[in-house]
């Protein structure tokens, strides 16, 4: 009698926790104790899920179940890892009714379950299903019970086995009825139109739409200088159409960052096209990098595998621009937390749109700018520290006078540009194979390129001149001479010419950057 006593538990429900964007195993205990009526959840129970006895209770009476009118015990196991969220309500609820005897137990044996009761019973969604949905899939025989509102996320991994009841009440009939019914598959669209304009639709701007081609070739920072109304943003968006298209594996990684955010998209699922984010300027640091408590991906990692763009760059606090040296760096953000570190990816293009001047008109051919020269200077340099370095092109751009605009000339279309992006990328691929920088010359060191791809008599004649007579930095040579691989890599070059050099130093940044830099005087 003693080990009957002893084996307290008496349903176990299978669920799963994430961490960064991965899962990992958490076991539901109930217990149903001789004793007042009360209701606990133990087992380092954080935030909404300390919440979940109330939203429970009233989900199973609502539904038509009656509570123990005992002393109800929850563990969350493993119990040394906290927990946050929504999800736990759906298997606590489920193990409440296995314990009481309201479902029977064998119902239960190879189901796991996450998902949000609301009060009425009602499944509704939750974060970071997709992570879960491949934790699971990973036992054949285990059927996951999701939200109807995840499904489609869910079941973008292949072989998961699923269930989306709508409810609690209906979930009880299908277990006990021992058939759980398989949700529609929701066709996938492998090609769902891309959300940016089309580089077509832009007006002339040739320099700019170049320079974008090259950021997206070899995956280098763009900033674009321009007063308003300029197109700067148009352009920007246009940007994530010019980069190759993702993997399945690629899509699977984005998606999981959006899943455990919360904020994927239907349009989302497996959709080869990179994501663009466009973060206001009065964004949190933590909403850009990401924070805790609960840990959370922010827009750094939002924009993993695709397009981070920052408009009205100078606008962003300078500590929320430092934040970024991390990701910038390393291509992910870890949080530290009490309870161990969370790590999301953050590889992303970086693109930044500013006014040329406080007043924004310099250069606006029909404004007059009204700032004083050191107060521009003073504007410029304001952008510096971690995201100059990342910043390998620099545009100006000017806005197209309207009598061009209602023009209607033959335009390039993205899909064309494309095709030489991916081109210029395999070549990448083919050189830097075993390297580390992620097969791309805007992560390539400077000094790497300089002694090991073969450079030209003459372009290395050029940018010894030019390092002489505009003062080039050690860092801004580095930067000349990666763009200028881009642009060989879009010619079919193997040697970085005099011309792709030229065309590289079109894109130094203004020179009052450069100042606070040592000043390299040989090639
Ligand atoms: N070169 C262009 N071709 C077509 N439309 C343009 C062009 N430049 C500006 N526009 C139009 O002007 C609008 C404002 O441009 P926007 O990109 O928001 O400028 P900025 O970001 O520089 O302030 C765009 O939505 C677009 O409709
Ligand atoms: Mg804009």
């Amino acid at each position: 009698m003693r080990t009957a006593y002893a084996r307290r538990v008496l349903a176990t429900i299978r669920s799963a926790a994430v961490i960064g964007i991965d899962a990992y195993d958490v076991s539901v205990e109930v217990d149903c104790a001789q004793g007042l009526p009360w209701f606990s959840v133990v087992g380092l129970p954080a935030g909404a899920v300390k919440e979940s006895r109330e939203r429970v209770s009233a989900a199973i009476v609502n539904s038509g179940f009656s509570l123990p009118a005992r002393r109800t015990t929850v563990n969350l196991a493993p119990a040394d890892r906290k927990k946050d969220g929504t999800g736990f309500d759906l298997p606590i609820a489920l193990g409440v009714l296995v314990a009481t005897g309201q479902i029977p137990a064998d119902c239960v044996r190879h189901v796991a379950a996450v998902g949000e009761l609301a009060l009425d019973g009602a499944i509704r969604p939750v974060r970071g299903v997709l992570p879960v949905a491949r934790l699971i899939a990973r036992d054949r025989t285990a059927t996951l019970i999701v939200p109807p509102g995840n499904v489609r996320e869910a079941q973008l991994v292949g072989d998961a086995r699923l269930a989306a009841p709508e409810s609690l009440g209906e979930l009880a009939r299908q277990l006990r009825r021992r058939r759980l019914e398989v949700p529609d598959v929701v066709p996938k669209t492998d090609m769902v139109p891309l959300d940016g304009p089309d580089l077509r639709e832009v007006i002339g701007q040739e320099a700019a739409k170049r320079a974008l081609e090259i950021a997206a070739a070899g995956d280098h920072g763009l900033l674009l200088v321009g007063p308003p109304g300029a197109g700067k943003t148009m352009l920007a968006r246009c940007m994530p159409t010019l980069l190759p298209a993702l993997t399945q594996n690629e899509a699977l990684e984005v998606i999981a960052v959006h899943s455990v955010a919360g904020v994927l998209l239907p349009e989302r699922a497996l959709s080869p096209v990179r994501p663009f984010r466009a973060p206001h300027h009065t964004i949190s640091t933590a909403g850009l990098v990401g924070g805790s408590s609960p840990p959370r991906p922010g827009e750094v990692s939002l924009a993993h595998l695709g397009v981070l763009f920052l408009d009205e760059m100078l606008e962003f606090p300078r500590h929320t621009l430092d934040a970024m040296r991390q990701p910038l760096e390393d291509g992910h953000v870890v949080i530290a937390r009490a309870a161990g570190s969370v790590r999301y990816p953050a590889r992303f293009t970086l693109v930044g749109a500013m006014n040329p001047c406080p007043c924004g008109r310099a250069g606006d051919p029909t404004q007059r700018c009204t700032c004083a020269a050191a107060d521009v200077q003073r504007y410029r340099a304001r952008l510096s520290g971690p995201l100059v370095d990342r910043i390998d092109l620099n545009v100006t751009v000017k806005a197209v006078p309207v009598r061009q605009l209602a023009a209607r000339d033959e335009r390039e279309c993205s899909a064309d540009v494309r095709a030489r992006v991916e081109r210029a990328r395999a070549h990448q691929r083919e050189r830097y194979g075993t390297y580390p920088w992620s097969h791309a010359n805007g992560r390539a060191p400077g000094r790497w390129l300089q002694t090991s791809t073969p450079i030209e008599g003459d372009a290395r004649e050029l940018l010894a001149t030019a390092a002489e007579r505009v003062g080039l930095s050690a860092r801004g040579f580095h930067r000349v001479l990666r763009v200028a691989r881009t642009i060989a890599d879009l010619d079919d070059d193997e040697v970085t010419r005099a011309s792709h050099i030229a065309e590289a130093l079109r894109y130094r940044p203004v020179a009052a950057r450069e100042v606070e830099e040592p000043t390299v005087q040989s090639a």
